[in-house]
C-alpha cells in the first residue's frame, strides 16, 4: 500500500521530499488541495471540512499510514483524524522545542514563521507555553509566501521585497533561530537567509516527520520494496496532465538540490 502525504497546496512536497530521502522505496499519494488553498486565510471550520474530505478521499484509495504535510491542517484537525482512522496519522508541529533550547544559552530570541491560523491556534499556544519559560518566543504569520509558493513564484527580487516589509519593525539581530511553521516556507530558506544575520539558523519538522514514519513503519513491519512511485492528486482530481506532473517533479528535484535544513 501506498503512503498519503496531504497539504492545501504545494508546501506538502517539502516534506515529501524529506521523505523520499529516508524511505526511497515506499509509494506514495501526494494529494494537494489547491482549490482550497490558503487554509491559513480561512475559518477554521471550513478549513476543517475541507481535509475530513481530502482524508476520507485518500483513504478510499487506501494508504498504510498518512503525513498531514500542513502545519494549518496539522493544527487543527491531526487529533480528530486520529480518532476517525486506523492508520498511523503523523501531523507536522513547528519545531519550537529544538529552536528554545539552542537559543536559551545564547541569550537570543526564536521567530516563529507560520499562517494566521496555525499561530493563532490553542496547539501552537500551548507549545509555546510549555516550553518557553524566558519569553523568547516570537512569531509573525506570512501569508504572502503560501501565495508565492502557489504561484510557482520563487525569485528572490519578489519575495525579498515581502519579508523585508514585513520584518521591517523586527530587529533581526536579536534572534538565534528562525522556526519555519508552515510546509510552504523552506521554498524560500534562501531569500529568508539573506535577510537575517548569517548566524542566526533556520530549521523546520520535516525531518523529525519523516524519521517518525520510517520508524513506525519499521515497527508494522510495513517497509515496501516499491519504486517511490508517486501519484499526484488535486482536490479529488488525479493530476494527468503533462505539464503539472512535471512542474511537481522538478519542485522534488530542486528541493532535493537544496542543502537540508537540520531539524
Ligand atoms: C495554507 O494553506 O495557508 C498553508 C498551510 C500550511 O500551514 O502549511
Amino acid at each position: 500500500m501506498r503512503i498519503g502525504f496531504f497539504d492545501s497546496g504545494i508546501g506538502g512536497m517539502t516534506v515529501l521530499q524529506q521523505a523520499l530521502r529516508f524511505l526511497p522505496n515506499e509509494d506514495y499519494i501526494f494529494y494537494a488541495d489547491t482549490l482550497h488553498v490558503p487554509y491559513g486565510e480561512k475559518p477554521k471550520e471550513e478549513v476543517r471540512e475541507y481535509i475530513f474530505n481530502a482524508v476520507d478521499f485518500m483513504a478510499n484509495q487506501g494508504i498504510k499510514a498518512l503525513v498531514i504535510a500542513c502545519n494549518t491542517a496539522t493544527s487543527i484537525a491531526v487529533d480528530d483524524l486520529r480518532k476517525k482512522f486506523d492508520f498511523p496519522i503523523l501531523g507536522i508541529e513547528p519545531a519550537v522545542k529544538p529552536a528554545v533550547q539552542s537559543c536559551e544559552g545564547k541569550r537570543k530570541k526564536v521567530l516563529v514563521l507560520a499562517t494566521n491560523l496555525t499561530l493563532r491556534e490553542e496547539k501552537f499556544q500551548n507549545l509555546v507555553k510549555s516550553i518557553d519559560h524566558h519569553d523568547i518566543v516570537e512569531s509573525l504569520p506570512l501569508p504572502g509566501l503560501v501565495e508565492f509558493a502557489e504561484n510557482f513564484e520563487f525569485r528572490e527580487e519578489k519575495v525579498v521585497p515581502y519579508l523585508k516589509e514585513k520584518l521591517s519593525s523586527f530587529n533581526l539581530k536579536e534572534y538565534g533561530t528562525i522556526v519555519l511553521g508552515c510546509t510552504h516556507f523552506p521554498y524560500f530558506e534562501n531569500s529568508i537567509k539573506k535577510i537575517f544575520p548569517e548566524e542566526v539558523d533556520i530549521i523546520s519538522g520535516s525531518i523529525g516527520t519523516s524519521k517518525n514514519l520510517k520508524r513506525i513503519l519499521e515497527t508494522k513491519n510495513q517497509i515496501n520494496e516499491g519504486t517511490g512511485d508517486i501519484v499526484f492528486f488535486k482536490s479529488g482530481y488525479k493530476v494527468e496532465d503533462k505539464e503539472t506532473l512535471s512542474n511537481y517533479k522538478k519542485l522534488l528535484v530542486m528541493l532535493d538540490r537544496k542543502s537540508p535544513l537540520t531539524t
